[in-house]
């Protein structure tokens, strides 16, 4: 009988209780062991009463809930061979032999590093007597499948990561609330949302509410001059008798030179300048937190049963996979393929290369 353990690690994201709900159904009607790992990463190398076997019924109502139910983390411990060495025992004695991780690049990145160190963990555990010889032959080898549950959408090779839609529509109902107040008092407003290095949240809420100016890290305003061609069109549009001005910025903008830019420097720019009543909003974390939309839900749901399926698919010699959107179809993907293509974004903003990383991101 296979066991299948989920955790959920990183930052939590709305819909991840829904893939827990997916894996945990789905093994259990493939006649599978489900088991959740509390904590994330910090579960499995705690062991004990963080890792849990779970019935049907202990994920009901998991489908509307914000969060992460099973508790996540940002672990050290597991960056250390020695938090490592202890995750694998426990997975071992636990009997489970397939992992399914819902988080962020990062904690993708743990999971996949961990399959391929795996024969050497056991080798070493038996070596120190944690296990006998017999225990790491039946346990040769851990599958692992990666799902993403980030609000940031910011993995390359998925359209579409679980949390991003429920978290943009969030930052929408407040920007549209901040709208009212702002066209009532004919004032300015800066708004910064999150999204880390990636601007997708700030870009969609953008146009989603009709934003007279974005900036985002992939798309630096160019030059030096920004300051004076943002002005300009927020002028114009005053000038055509708008009473309001609403300013998004994701929390990672940088300018051309890679300098970030702040809600801060940008309120002093609207005040200075423009002489308008301005005000900075920064969302925080009402935008991740609160029961997920529909589209998260079931996309959680779609890609908790993929992932169950990917273990039971899963071979040895072939690489970890990822459960990806990719023109509304799930799909498969290398996850560490994934993994580093979402790292050399990051590069490319750092060497100012911003078309190859919007490429890199997108790659298909
Ligand atoms: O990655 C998700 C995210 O919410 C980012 O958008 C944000 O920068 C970060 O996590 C905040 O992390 P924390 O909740 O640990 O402060």
């Amino acid at each position: 009988r296979r066991k299948i353990a989920i955790l959920t690690s990183g930052g939590d994201a709305p819909g991840m209780n829904a893939a827990v709900r997916g894996v945990v159904r789905t093994a259990i009607m493939r006649g599978c062991d489900a088991y959740a790992v509390h904590e994330g990463y910090q579960g499995l190398v705690d062991g004990g009463d963080m890792i849990k076997k779970m019935g049907w019924d202990d994920v009901q109502g998991y489908l509307t809930t914000g969060g992460t139910v099973i508790g996540t983390a940002r672990c050290k411990a597991f960056r250390e061979r020695w938090g490592r060495l202890k995750a694998a025992k426990n997975l071992v004695k636990n009997g489970i032999d397939a992992l399914v991780v819902c988080g962020g690049d990062g904690s993708l990145t743990g999971a996949d590093l961990f399959r391929g160190e795996w024969p050497d963990l056991l080798e070493e555990l038996v070596q120190t007597n944690e296990l006998t010889k017999d225990e790491a032959a039946t346990f040769s080898h851990l599958n692992i499948v990666g799902l993403v549950g980030s609000i940031d959408n910011d993995m390359s090779s998925t359209d579409i990561t679980i949390g991003a839609v429920t978290c943009l529509h969030r930052i929408c109902e407040s920007i549209d609330s901040i709208s009212s107040t702002a066209s009532s008092h004919s004032r300015a407003f800066v708004v910064e949302v999150m999204g880390r290095h990636c601007g997708w949240l700030a870009l969609m809420a953008g146009i989603a509410t009709g934003a007279d100016f974005i900036f985002i890290p992939e798309r630096p305003p160019s030059g030096d001059n920004w300051q004076d061609e943002m002005c300009a069109d927020i002028k114009k549009h005053r000038d055509l008798g708008k009473r309001k001005t609403i300013v998004i910025v994701c929390e990672g903008a940088i300018d051309s030179n890679l300098q970030p830019i702040t809600a801060k420097d940008l309120k002093d720019l609207l005040t200075d300048r423009l002489h308008l009543d301005t005000r900075m909003t920064i969302l925080g974390h009402v935008q991740r937190g609160g029961k997920p939309c529909a589209f998260d839900r079931n996309l959680a749901t779609i890609q908790g049963i993929e992932a169950v399926e990917a273990v039971l698919a899963s071979k040895p010699d072939v690489p970890s996979p990822m459960i990806a959107m990719c023109e509304n179809r799930t799909k498969r993907i290398d996850l560490m393929k994934a993994v580093a293509l979402t790292g050399e974004v990051a590069k490319a903003i750092g060497r100012k290369d911003f078309v190859a990383a919007m490429q890199l991101r997108d790659p298909a």
